[in-house]
């Protein structure tokens, strides 16, 4: 008997399923394992927030079912944040929505906003759960390519108007998980045109604004002219705040996107814990300069892992930010490659193709280990660059 939907065919994750085998097998033979694979940050909370968690855990109505919606407070938080962080007004009562996870956002807003036969276009390599949602909806992706020698940005002008007629929404990602490249607001204003012009809306998913080294400053994409009009956009405590487990984002932008998306959430979640929404409350108001040690930390683990490996002349591209490093793979499939680096050194990485067919060719690897260690890794690596570039199986 078959119990499984046709719908699960969709959601191939045949990429990250091999490694992870290959990977659990080396961990039972003993041998060495650095997980540079998930994004998943090695570091606490702010602490101060965790004695709001702790606090807050004591109360005995904190267990109660939450609003979708969110605590009036945590909006206005939310709001307040905003104003400070990026000079974006948006208005607590209507143009917040607290987030169980930018993940929660990503997953619903297609349901909420497309129909079977409707298109979505969605960045190529991009984050996985963007095609996913699409397949979620009954709608179709199209996939807008970000390659190397285009620096990664979308060129709008080779969307065929065929495609672009159907769309109804799009998705944006600066810094892009896994490209790594920041956008600016110049790549805003163009994507904004486009959407204009054929009646898309928009979602900038936000997750790693904060992530931005050197001179990089990409502002957020609800501060230029005509975002809040079609688009909304994801933030995350995951990564800046490092609260990733404990689920907590936030959408913001234009209202009725927000509301549409409210109401199928409604159906699905009681919301967020509440001792959760107390701890971003106090991070969100009193940690705002906690960026820039993270900023400083990432910049440097990036630093210290391409060291050896541009000395050993591997010419990776260098990160404008995000926790990631995504790296040229000699021309080998991507796959292979990741597979070779994990038999050669121990090192998991994600394979670009796991991204979408644009990520061939790459591998991504998660800055999720101190400084030191990132450039033990990566001197382990530089030994075997010449099999890992030369190897043919
Ligand atoms: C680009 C991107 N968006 C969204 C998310 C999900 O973030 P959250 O932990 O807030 O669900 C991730 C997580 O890795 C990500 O890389």
């Amino acid at each position: 008997m078959n119990l499984r939907s046709k719908r699960l065919n969709l959601f191939s994750s045949a990429v990250f399923y091999e490694l992870s085998n290959l990977t659990e097998k080396r961990k039972q033979d003993g041998l060495p394992v650095f997980p540079l694979g998930i994004g998943s940050p090695d570091l606490p909370p702010p602490l101060h927030s965790i004695d709001v968690l702790r606090e807050a855990l004591l109360d005995p109505s904190s267990f109660s079912y939450q609003r979708t919606e969110g605590l009036t407070d945590f909006r206005a938080c939310i709001s307040r944040f905003m104003a400070a962080q990026y000079g974006v007004q948006v208005d607590p009562e209507c143009e917040v929505l607290p987030l169980i996870g930018a993940q929660d956002g990503l997953s619903h807003i297609t349901l909420a906003l497309v129909d079977p036969g409707d298109i979505v276009l969605i960045p190529d390599p991009g984050y996985p759960i963007y095609e996913v949602a699409v397949h979620l909806a009954g709608a179709t992706p199209y996939f807008y390519p970000l390659r190397g020698e285009h620096d990664f940005l979308p060129d709008w002008s080779m969307i065929p108007s065929s495609i672009a007629e159907r769309a109804k929404l799009m998705i944006l990602n600066f810094p892009g998980n896994p490209t790594t490249v920041v956008g600016s607001r110049r790549v805003f204003e163009e994507a904004i045109h486009f959407a204009r012009l054929h009646k898309i809306a928009i979602i900038h998913d936000a997750a790693y604004i904060e992530l931005q080294f050197d001179e990089h400053q990409t502002p957020s994409f609800l501060s230029v002219p005509g975002a809040k009009e079609l688009g909304i956009e994801l933030h995350s405590l995951s990564k800046t705040f490092n609260f990733a487990g404990a689920r907590v984002a936030f959408a913001v932008g234009q209202q009725d996107m927000l509301e549409a998306l409210r109401i199928v959430k409604s159906q699905v979640d009681y919301g967020i814990f509440m001792p959760i929404q107390k701890a971003a409350m106090a991070t969100l108001d009193n940690d705002r300069g906690h960026h820039r040690s993270l900023r400083a930390m990432y910049q440097e683990r990036r630093d210290q892992f391409l060291a050896p490996l541009h000395a050993a002349g591997w010419d990776i591209r260098i990160p404008e930010g995000t926790m990631f490093v995504f790296a040229h793979t000699f021309g080998h499939d991507s796959r292979t490659f990741a597979r070779r680096l994990l038999e050669e050194t121990g090192v998991v990485s994600v394979p670009g193709v796991g991204f979408g067919p644009s990520g061939e060719g790459y591998v991504r690897f998660a800055m999720v280990t101190s400084k030191d260690e990132l450039s033990d890794i990566a001197s382990q690596i530089a030994k075997k660059i010449d099999r890992l570039r030369n190897r043919q199986t």
